[in-house]
């Protein structure tokens, strides 16, 4: 008998099977044999369609359909009724619970440790089992944590990648393994057909709203801005840095004069800062500071406090991310303009995913979070309260 034609017997089997009647009918007394054919009938039919229906989900699945094929060749009642309960058991653990690999960057600010709290959150409230890898800022690690979670058959990867190149051959890896890989936050370079998705900002534009910020707020005034860069090879420190020069462009009373990386971190902040405080006549030579990250000027706002200076009036700030310690520090007066970064990446991340194993839809390249400019006139002190619980 070919396979189709055992697979239609065994459907109408089933239906046979699903619609006996449970009762006696010269009696009316329930018939357990009957019923408990039934029940196992339904059982069976429901976890073969699940796991029908269904693309590839790792070696669950795989265990599940090796256990529906056997179904097909046995005679035996008994092994029969076991392999319904073993598909039925593997259909109901892995239907709400997929795995999924989440390569992190670190904990270099509070944004990074927000984007984290809220990823583990929003995957425990969608049933998904979230394996997380912290990869201490190195590129090394990341590389690891994806070649392990290849290993392991995740359902799928999530990456925030430290630097923008150096990825190709471990996504190829993912890939050939039928496993889609999902960008948070930070871009690569790359071909786009290395991932399913990437869930970000518009880098360069937060870039520019921060420039054109500080410009309108110069006005023609002469201004030497000094720069605070992110992780050097990151796209956000790519990115930024251009999108704000974009906006300075034939603005020619404003000068970016000093730039460093500060590594998206508040003491790197804080230290770079000194530096260009001392190298620019304790700070009487700068008029402002672009911070690419709000961790990085908070440093920098203490290391202009020591130096003697009021930050936010002697030297103007505006930075990126929207933290709420950065908005403490504008409701006390210390600090300008924020471009709010989303740490909720998760959440349009897992919406693409569960689309995209319900049945195979593939969501949009690149999935675009708001970028929100905050000013000391947007009620820094209400921010703060309506964030400070949120996992920064
Ligand atoms: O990639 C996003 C950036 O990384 C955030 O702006 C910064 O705080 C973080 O560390």
């Amino acid at each position: 008998m070919s396979r189709a034609i055992s697979k239609v017997g065994t459907t109408s089997l089933f239906d046979s099977l699903v619609s006996l009647p449970c009762r006696n009918r010269y009696n009316g007394q329930q018939n357990h044999h009957l019923k408990g054919w039934r029940i196992a009938a339904i059982l069976l039919r429901t976890a073969m369609e699940l796991a029908a229906r269904r693309p590839r989900r790792g070696r669950r699945d795989q265990i599940a359909k090796r256990l529906v094929t056997k179904f097909y060749r046995e005679e035996n009642m008994l092994k029969t009724l076991m392999m319904t309960a073993a598909v039925v058991a593997l259909g109901t653990a892995s239907a709400g619970a997929e795995t999924v690999g989440f390569s992190q960057i670190g904990s270099e600010s509070g944004w990074r440790a927000a984007e984290t709290t809220l990823t583990r959150q929003q995957a425990e409230e969608r049933g998904i089992d979230l394996k997380f890898s912290d990869a201490q800022q190195k590129q090394e690690n990341q590389i690891a944590a994806i070649r392990s979670f290849v290993a392991q058959g995740v359902d799928a990867i999530l990456i925030a990648p430290v630097v923008a190149t150096g990825w190709d051959s471990v996504l190829e890896e993912a890939k050939e393994a039928e496993i889609p890989v999902v960008l948070l936050d930070r871009q690569i370079d790359g071909s786009d057909d290395l991932y399913l998705t990437a869930v970000g900002s518009d880098l360069v534009h937060e870039g520019s709203v921060a420039g054109e910020w500080l410009a309108n707020e110069v006005g023609d005034g002469e201004c030497r801005i000094v720069e605070l860069q992110g992780t050097t090879g990151s796209s956000p420190a790519i990115d930024r840095a251009n999108g704000f020069r974009k906006a300075l462009e034939g603005k020619d009373n404003l000068e970016i004069v000093r730039s460093q990386t500060g590594d998206f971190t508040r003491s790197g902040g804080k230290e770079v800062m000194e530096s260009f405080l001392q190298a620019e006549n304790g700070g009487s030579g700068i008029c402002a500071l672009y911070a690419h990250n709000d961790d990085m000027a908070l440093g920098a706002i203490q290391a202009i406090k020591e130096a003697g200076l009021n930050p936010g009036t002697d030297i103007k700030i505006v930075a990126i991310d929207a933290v709420p310690d950065y908005f403490q520090a504008m409701a006390n007066g210390e600090a300008n303009a924020t471009v709010e970064l989303t740490p909720n990446m998760a959440g349009p991340a897992f919406d693409a995913l569960e689309k995209y194993w319900a049945d195979g839809t593939a969501p949009e390249k690149f999935i675009q979070t708001e970028s929100k400019l905050y000013t000391q006139s947007d009620d820094p002190q209400g921010e703060y309260e309506a964030r400070k619980d949120l996992g920064y």
